[in-house]
């Protein structure tokens, strides 16, 4: 990251992501702090500790305007700043139409393909159209006087990259689309595919987490919109403009689970006695509650695991943590229903009077007691039916710094590209991830530190410094006027 602020040539980073890395919530007559759940601000934010610069996000806590000062800026880390939130105000109808309608109704299903038809409503895409014009004026306030390299998060901004651009050809525009890219075919049902993919060449430089994503990408410009694509560049030209198309895949900062995992036993000694778990060894699922995650699937599996192994009876429990997320959406709102319901048939078909297999903790858990979890777990499972990524399965091998635990790993993950030994898993096919939760539990523990010492060795080497530092260096090559990068 180093080399990359360097290369930046005193250009001022600015990121650009819907989910602010702080919220301020009023909570027992005072206000608090709270980190959110999901990957994104998890690893951007210890890249912004380390560059500097200022984050443009969604001012979406209730107690968010009091704690920023009249443009919604304050310094973050708030006990430690290291840079600048500038939080972006949304009224009701916008967050409804932008982030609820056209972001995690159009594009969230359209990019994962899960078998969930996206809505497609002009509504929202003229919502989506207004946040994204909002969100260009605040980063365009904030470049103002000087050159500027925008960093553009996710699909919730398929249009700002175009209209940086055109407001100020000078900037340098990169995106990261944090979910997964599809074929032609699924993409060019969207009625504004020309328009969404015009707005995302306005970047210099687009990363996927995965080479299968670029190449999806170009082959859906080909098939879309009037360009030049050069497959040995990975690039796409219009006009005099360029747009690279490279993969980064996403990563995590070894170093924090030392950070959380200080006294994890305290932790998980009340966790155990809270959930009635005794010492029985624990398979751990943490997710935010998404009908991506296959977390109905990964439940199943274990009622399945009893009714092949009966052996296991009694032996372990599966704990998932569910952050309720998206609950404006009946489609959220109805899995975390589905998932304790179908918990509650597993327990009463298998459970005993003294033991229930799966145990659901349908809330939103820091981060200390999910470290906690990692490191006692016997396993840690990862059942996503679609995922561009996948922290989850990355944080759990940090937090293992006792070279044991086995990852079961769904093999529709970015992270099954990487992650080659842990046990992948087809998560359609209930018998097959049965067989892996059996696999998993019955490892011997010198095949599970051979395994966990290769995949913690992948994941300190290639790490979210790195991915941010291989980003803004590839980024910071496009700089006017910066050194001319080394090779
Ligand atoms: O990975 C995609 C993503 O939208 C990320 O931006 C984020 O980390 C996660 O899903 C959580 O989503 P949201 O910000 O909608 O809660």
């Amino acid at each position: 990251v180093e080399v990359a602020r360097t290369r930046l040539g005193g250009a001022k980073l600015i990121v650009v992501a819907n989910r602010e890395p702080y919220i301020h919530r009023r909570a027992n007559g005072g206000v608090e702090l709270m980190r959110p759940a999901g990957g994104l601000t998890t690893a951007l934010d210890p890249v912004m500790q380390a560059c500097g610069g200022v984050w443009v996000g969604h001012g979406s806590g209730d107690a968010d305007r009091e704690t920023a000062d009249a443009r919604g800026r304050l310094a973050v880390p708030p006990d430690d700043p290291t840079y600048t939130l500038r939080r972006v105000w949304l009224t009701p109808e916008q967050e409804e139409g932008y982030y609820y309608g056209f972001a995690n109704s159009t594009l969230w299903p359209l990019c994962h393909q899960v078998y969930r038809r996206p809505t497609f409503d002009p509504a929202h895409w003229a919502v989506y159209r207004e946040v994204n014009e909002l969100f260009a004026a605040a980063v365009l306030e904030e470049a103002r006087g000087g050159p500027a390299v925008i960093f553009v998060q996710d699909y919730h901004f398929a249009l700002l990259p175009g209209l940086l651009k055109a407001a100020r050809p000078d900037l340098v525009v990169a995106q990261f689309w944090h979910v997964p890219w599809p074929n032609p075919e699924t993409f060019r049902v969207c009625p504004w595919a020309g328009e969404l993919l015009d707005g995302m060449l306005g970047n210099d430089l687009l990363g996927f987490h995965i080479q299968y994503h670029c190449n999806n990408f170009l082959e859906t410009v080909d098939r879309t919109v009037e360009s030049r694509i050069c497959r040995e560049r990975f690039s796409v030209g219009r006009g005099d403009r360029q747009t690279r198309v490279l993969p980064f895949p996403i990563s995590v900062d070894p170093d924090l689970a030392a950070e959380y995992t200080v006294g994890w036993q305290d932790r998980v000694g009340e966790l155990r006695a809270a959930h009635g778990l005794g010492d029985r060894p624990l398979v751990v699922g943490v997710d935010r509650v998404d009908y991506t995650k296959g977390i109905p699937e990964r439940v199943r599996a274990v009622g399945r695991l009893l009714e092949r192994h009966p052996e296991w009876v009694g032996k372990f429990h599966l704990v998932q943590l569910g952050a309720p997320s998206r609950t404006n959406l009946p489609a959220y709102r109805d899995l975390n229903a589905e998932v304790q319901t179908l918990a509650d048939a597993v327990n009463r078909t298998h459970g005993t009077a003294d033991w229930q297999p799966v145990v659901f903790v349908n809330r939103h858990c820091g981060p200390e007691d999910i470290y906690a979890l990692y490191r006692d777990a016997a396993g840690c499972v990862v059942s996503s039916l679609h995922d561009g990524m996948n922290l989850v399965a990355k944080e759990f091998v940090t937090a293992r710094d006792d070279g044991q635990g086995t990852l079961v790993l769904s093999q529709f993950t970015g992270a099954a590209r990487e992650l080659t030994d842990a046990v992948l898993v087809n998560p359609f096919d209930v018998d097959g991830l049965a067989a892996g939760l059996h696999a998993a539990l019955a490892m011997p523990a010198d095949e599970q530190r051979r395994r966990m010492r290769r995949m913690r060795a992948q994941v300190s080497d290639n790490n979210i410094y790195r991915w941010a530092g291989m980003l803004l260096s590839e980024a910071s090559k496009l700089v006017p006027d910066a050194d001319p990068p080394e090779v």
